[in-house]
């Protein structure tokens, strides 16, 4: 098992680049299916996630190449139209290739997405979307089968923003003949990215991150090459650190306008938040005050990926927190870990009371990706040594971590191996 040793009570000091967003490279390399050429992505972060949908395009049959942080996908050759279950069970967002392989082949199979455990993350407004669309579905022992039999351009309402749906419905609607229209659409940046990389395959598509998208005409057949925009969350985690620990850090290749909710209630806790350009800087005051009400809400509301991160920081605040946790249910499988190094949480189904205070070194586990981050912010800011264990759930989400905070003088050590 690997783990992190951490001793904490060091304030944060340097600078650390942002890599590029896992959930903008997810779905814009299951959209390298669509195009049949090639396709260089740049920013790509090295990531277990990203690995895993590698790992999918070369089961259907593409070229995959990493040099760097660029990433090289050739889709000339697609073979396969499903995705086995192991290579599903990875992450959850692999149901993204869903809308390509149907767009590409006409038919698809995929099993049941796996991921974090963050409670019931149900497809069936994918499902909905993809029939309106025409795509006939069926599902059998654990398996879904779809087949693109007439499929057509039409309105397409989603009853919820969601994010994966919204990705799915423009990634099929590409092979649509006709027009359409995706109303109430999630209006994520990465969606934006997502279209944005459409557009320079030849998809004439609109309205990315807004509530309605249009799309319409054929599936795009260029070569494409993209930079991968900057991942917001990965920045809202350092600054969490940074205002748990102290210190003052800059974040350089950032987009500060796609953090702007995070930034918000970090300077309403006492920090210091100054941005220019692509940088952000955040100096902590001594102690952290006490949030207001932290609810989590579709862009451009205060994202729920930041939401365990914000309340480790919570944590070692001077006075209390609320967060209200509206996207997911089960999102606060942290807290009991928290507890172990002393955190004060009171939890009462999506509502979390949070009483600041001093929090000490634990061995702590980590228990979903986000819920990781908060471990080792908290185990940053304590008293003492933690050490963390099953931190493959940070791999899926977080490029270098340990590295990065050692950037900012942190005392981090990963072991691979046995505890
Ligand atoms: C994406 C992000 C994830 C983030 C989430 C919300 C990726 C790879 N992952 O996940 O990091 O936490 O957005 O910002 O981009 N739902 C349904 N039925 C569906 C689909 C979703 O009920 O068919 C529900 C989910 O259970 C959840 C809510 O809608 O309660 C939001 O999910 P969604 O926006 O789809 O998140 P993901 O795309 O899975």
């Amino acid at each position: 098992m690997s783990y992190y040793q951490i001793r904490g009570g060091r304030p944060l000091r340097g600078t650390v680049p942002v890599s590029g967003a896992k959930n903008s490279v997810l779905p814009i390399l299951a959209a390298t299916l669509l195009n049949g050429g090639k396709n260089v992505l740049h920013n790509c972060p090295d990531l277990r996630d990203v690995r895993s949908a590698i790992a999918i395009l070369r089961y259907l049959g593409c070229r995959v190449r990493r040099e760097g942080d660029t990433v090289t996908v050739d889709s000339s050759a697609v073979e396969r139209w499903d995705v086995p279950h192991e290579l599903m069970r990875e992450m959850r967002s692999s149901v993204i290739f869903l809308g390509p392989i149907l767009a590409r082949c006409g038919r698809a199979r995929l099993s049941l997405p796996g991921g974090c455990d963050i409670g019931p993350r149900p497809i069936d407004l994918h499902l909905q979307a993809l029939q309106k669309l025409g795509v006939e579905i069926r599902e059998e022992g654990g398996d879904i089968y779809c087949r693109a039999g007439d499929l057509r351009g039409t309105d397409v309402i989603l009853s919820f923003p969601s994010v994966g749906a919204t990705e799915n419905t423009l990634l099929t609607a590409t092979a649509c003949g006709g027009s359409t229209r995706i109303i109430n659409a999630a209006r994520e940046p990465e969606i934006a990215d997502l279209q944005e990389f459409l557009r320079k395959g030849g998809s004439e598509v609109a309205g990315g991150g807004e509530s309605v998208i249009r799309v319409s005409g054929e599936m795009p057949r260029r070569d494409v090459e993209h930079t991968i925009l900057p991942d917001r969350i990965e920045a809202a985690t350092y600054l969490c650190a940074c205002a748990a620990c102290g210190g003052e850090i800059t974040l350089t290749g950032a987009e500060p306008e796609h953090v702007g909710t995070v930034l918000q209630c970090l300077s309403e806790a006492g920090c210091t938040v100054r941005t220019a350009g692509r940088s952000v800087m955040l100096r902590a005051q001594e102690r952290l005050s006490g949030l207001p009400i932290v609810r989590t809400m579709p862009y451009p509301g205060f994202p729920t990926d930041a939401q365990a991160p914000l309340m480790a920081a919570a944590c070692t605040a001077e006075g209390t927190s609320v967060f209200l946790e509206t996207i997911f249910e089960n999102r606060y499988r942290h807290v009991p870990e928290l507890a172990r190094m002393g955190a004060k949480i009171r939890v009462s189904g999506r509502t979390a009371l949070v009483t600041g205070g001093a929090l000490h070194g634990a061995r702590v586990r980590c228990t979903d990706l986000r819920g990781g981050a908060a471990l080792v912010i908290a185990a940053l800011a304590a008293e003492g040594e933690s050490v963390v264990e099953d931190i493959t759930h940070i791999d899926r989400g977080y490029e270098r971590l340990a590295e990065k905070l050692t950037l900012l003088g942190a005392d981090i050590r990963r072991t691979d191996g046995e505890t």
